[in-house]
């Protein structure tokens, strides 16, 4: 048995986007934690956490995403062995950019590839979904899905699981911007409405319709019209300091559209590269925390491929 160590880059991902609640994802190149594991002779070890909120993240290997989904993916394919983990967390947790969903997708691929590749590609998403499940209180696989997979993901069942992905416009910019608060998705979920009225239904399909075709023809316009919520944004605005005026001032610095990511703090803002390079939009929504005394850290990414060994 092998006990070489090897690294697995996990990426940030923003979902939701707009009307795809549970639904949609797309897999962003920055930040991204980076998991790394060995064979071990059995058992599961989580030796070392680092990085930014790395203190509240547990080393219990039965409450940590990462062990969780690793021990999904060994209990599927009948392994022998158990694995040692370092994790090395880039996303801050209670972030809205799939920080639980990325060391859950890092942990089932780790596993996968040690396990030599044995599982499709869905059932290593599913690996990651349950482990999202136990760690955040709901089976919702719209980080897992684009950090395993890459690119733009569509779930468009959960019983049975089937999810989709498309390779999104090169020329999408992405500029993500976290302010100096945490929002627990736990907390986040539980200010939802239950329930939605029929004319919110007809402009979720319409717009989540439009954001597909729009994906897949790369008609930026398309996209940046169509990223639209009427229900759980609103619901949540109330978690985020100063959201909206952090979305006027990202659409008035050239962003194509700005908006909630995930289940929240962080704020998207979509750009065309051709035209952009995302940094007037970063400026001013730091600027705009900084004016309230608040920090804002950014990033100006783009998408990107999922789940990679480095
Ligand atoms: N779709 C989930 C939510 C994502 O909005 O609650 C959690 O990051």
């Amino acid at each position: 048995m092998s006990d070489e160590w090897i690294s697995i880059a996990a990426p940030a991902t923003t979902s939701n986007i707009g009307a795809g609640f549970d639904i949609f994802g797309l897999a962003l190149k920055e930040p991204y934690d980076i998991i790394e594991g060995r064979r071990i002779e059995s058992g599961i070890i989580i030796s070392e956490i680092s990085g930014p909120g790395s203190e509240g993240i547990p080393t219990d290997p039965e409450k940590n995403s990462v062990s969780i989904a690793a021990a999904e993916v060994l209990r599927r394919c009948e392994a022998d062995f158990g694995i040692e983990i370092k994790i090395k967390k880039g996303i801050r947790p209670c972030s809205g950019i799939g920080s639980s969903g990325a060391s859950a997708a890092g942990g089932a691929y780790l596993a996968h590839i040690l396990c030599g590749e044995k599982l499709s590609p869905t059932e290593v998403v599913l690996c990651a979904a349950h482990a999202e499940n136990v760690t955040s209180g709901g089976f919702h696989a719209d980080n897992v899905a684009p950090c395993v997979l890459g690119g733009f993901t569509m779930i468009r069942s959960y019983e049975p699981f089937e999810v989709i992905t498309i390779t999104p416009p090169e020329e999408l910019g992405v500029v993500v911007a976290m302010p100096d608060v945490l929002v627990a998705t736990k907390e986040s979920r539980a200010v939802l409405p239950q329930e939605v009225s029929v004319r919110d239904l007809v402009f979720h399909v319409g717009n989540a319709s439009c954001l597909v075709y729009a994906m897949m023809t790369g008609d930026l316009g398309l996209i940046g019209r169509s990223v639209k919520d009427a229900i759980f944004e609103p619901a949540r605005a109330k978690l985020v300091p100063y959201l909206k005026e952090a979305e006027a001032v990202a659409m008035s610095h050239g962003a194509l559209v700005s908006f909630l990511g995930g289940s929240g703090p962080c704020i998207i803002s979509f750009y065309d590269k051709s035209s952009h390079n995302g940094e007037a939009i970063a400026d001013s929504i730091k600027a705009l925390y900084a004016e309230n005394d608040m920090g804002c850290e950014t990033w100006i990414t783009e998408c990107g491929t999922g789940c990679k060994r480095i």
